[in-house]
């Protein structure tokens, strides 16, 4: 069964300051029955290690560079984010693809890169909303998955991250069905390139996911967590979300 996630990725946000929010978080979640993970800016990833001590809460980075080291001022590799504190690195978000111009290949080389580096990679794909509105939006998806997942993914070591384009930062979430349509087509291609291992990657949707919208959200099927933008930044909105998503793995006990 794969274990339900709820990512916190915090984006270009935080000082030291924040690090009451995880404090908080610890708090709160004290065993909790889902994988919990935050992305903080890589200047926090050591401070956060040292705060969580031995609390489950899992930590990763936000991109990583594609060589293990060398002459690259302003990167960092995954062993560095290992090194300080990380399980797991974000690569191909979609701020990244468009503010750094990142092809699918580039991000396969970053995932490729986590993976020889120890670190689980979370590779993001999701469609613009003008390849939504023309009808694409599984075509993008599809392309992107067989692209930025490199040769050597296995279900223990990439997540994938459905983030449609026009949903992050914006307040708006496709329907239901339309979460449900691309999970299961991702779920169905995978089955195509890695047989039985397929249904151990976990799927998570992300682009304004709140308290609000968490419980449904979690209920559809195929969708085994998010990744959470501006909603992880404080407890008090993170913390409901982990709790929705606690509350959906707990109806599938046996
Ligand atoms: P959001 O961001 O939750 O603020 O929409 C999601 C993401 O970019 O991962």
């Amino acid at each position: 069964m794969r274990r339900r996630l709820a990512a916190g990725n915090w984006k270009m946000n935080g000082t030291a300051e924040g690090l009451s929010e995880v404090e908080a978080l610890l708090q709160a979640h004290l065993s909790p029955r889902v994988e919990i993970l935050l992305c903080p800016p890589a200047t926090l990833l050591a401070q956060m290690n040292w705060k969580k001590g031995q609390h489950p809460l899992q930590l990763g980075g936000q991109d990583c560079h594609a060589a293990a080291s060398g002459a690259h001022t302003g990167d960092l590799s995954a062993a560095m984010l290992k090194d300080a504190g990380a399980a797991y690195v974000i690569v191909g978000h979609s701020e990244r693809r468009t503010n750094h111009g990142e092809t699918d290949e580039q991000v396969a080389a970053k995932a490729r890169a986590a993976h020889e580096g120890g670190l689980v990679a979370i590779v993001c794909l999701g469609e613009t909303l003008a390849e939504r509105e023309a009808g694409q939006t599984l075509d993008v998806v599809g392309r992107q998955l067989d692209a930025s997942v490199p040769e050597g993914a296995t279900g223990l070591n990439t997540v994938i991250a459905y983030e449609p384009v026009w949903a992050i930062g914006t307040g708006l979430t496709p329907t239901r069905d339309q979460i449900a349509e691309v999970h299961d087509f991702l779920r169905s291609r995978l089955s195509a390139r890695f047989g039985a291992d397929a249904a151990h990657f976990r799927l998570l949707y992300g682009g304004s996911v709140k308290p609000s919208n968490a419980t449904e959200i979690f209920g559809i099927p195929d969708v085994d967590g998010a990744l959470v933008g501006g909603a992880s930044l404080k407890a008090a909105d993170f913390s409901p979300i982990i709790n929705a998503l606690e509350q959906v793995a707990e109806m599938e006990l046996p």
